[in-house]
């Protein structure tokens, strides 16, 4: 008889594909031995009396129930690094938009575009939307897993001075995931020395709201924050204070949270970061196949 996955979001057909014919999709998540699912929350889910294994397609496993499944033995597979290379992408262009105001001009030439004078007054807007350049800034990365490395290496790449903090990682294994990396073992550096500040930590108990009215107290006037991981790695009430003060010079983030996205330094996107055809692909296949392993062979793999 075939095992039943039931897919909670609609997740790459490529990664469905992999299915082998011992699986049979299931509508009814009653049924379900397996569950695939992206960023829809399980936590007021019942789960099925059959379940034994969750598939995450995408790196944090906040919207899984993690005690609940303990307790009753199912095992929780997520997909580390598989859509890395899309959040860093949007990583860079927002790091890219703080710098220079491509926004603003952007809507300066929809505003003006039936303007016969147009190509005169472009001269004003110059000077209007100038920007700064990254190459030689100091970029600080917090967290240096799949995702904060591979920024951390594109901004190296772009000039920028990269500062890394992650309290599970030694200096010499930072060294060894990236050479380009000034490893710090005291988040304050990051604080204190850097232009641009980037988060890339899972949400914790120990990481909610970490970017706060403290911190803030500690960074440069006219940082640049980018958020691309949690929305609640942000105090938002702290960030609105940050930008109306022009400490935050910029707020970069995945998250449209309606307490900052009126500030004309916040450009928000609803949480993009893994949608690019590759990612959701890369995603759902990586999840696809350690379901099929685990339910196969009891293998936990977690690739
Ligand atoms: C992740 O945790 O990797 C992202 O939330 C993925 C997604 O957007 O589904």
């Amino acid at each position: 008889m075939s095992r039943k996955i039931h897919c909670l979001n609609p997740i790459s057909q490529t990664g469905l594909k992999l299915l082998t014919a011992d699986y049979e999709l299931t509508d009814k998540a009653e049924e379900a031995e397996g569950i695939l699912v992206r960023s829809a929350s399980m936590h007021e889910m019942e789960l099925p009396a059959g379940l034994e294994a969750i598939a995450r397609a995408g790196a944090g496993v906040n919207n899984i129930p993690l005690d609940k499944c303990t307790e009753k033995g199912i095992v929780v597979f997520n997909t580390p690094g598989a859509n890395a290379n899309g959040v860093k992408e949007l990583v860079l262009a927002g790091m890219l938009m703080a710098a220079r105001d491509i926004n603003g001009g952007i809507e300066w030439v929809k505003e003006n575009k039936e303007d016969a004078n147009i190509s005169k007054d472009m001269e004003k807007s110059k000077k209007k939307f100038a920007g700064t350049e990254i190459k030689g800034k100091r970029l600080g990365v917090i967290g240096l897993g799949a995702i904060g490395v591979q920024v951390a290496n594109a901004a190296a790449d772009l000039g920028m001075k990269v500062y890394g903090y992650d309290p599970f990682i030694s200096v010499n294994g930072a060294w060894q995931l990236s050479p380009f990396i000034e490893h710090v073992t005291d988040l304050d550096d990051i604080y204190k020395n850097c232009d641009y500040i980037t988060v890339h930590v899972p949400l914790l108990d120990s990481t909610r709201e970490m970017i706060n009215k403290d911190a803030f107290a500690k960074m440069k006037d006219g940082v640049v924050i980018l958020n691309y991981a949690r929305d609640l790695l942000v105090n938002d009430d702290d960030m609105l204070e940050a930008l109306e003060s022009g400490k935050v010079h910029r707020y970069m983030t995945d998250f449209p949270n309606p307490k900052v996205t009126h500030m004309p330094g916040v450009i928000a996107t609803p949480h993009l970061g893994a949608s690019t055809a590759e990612s959701e692909d890369n995603c759902a296949e990586m999840a696809v196949k350690e379901l099929m392993d685990y339910l196969e062979t009891g293998s936990i793999r977690n690739s």
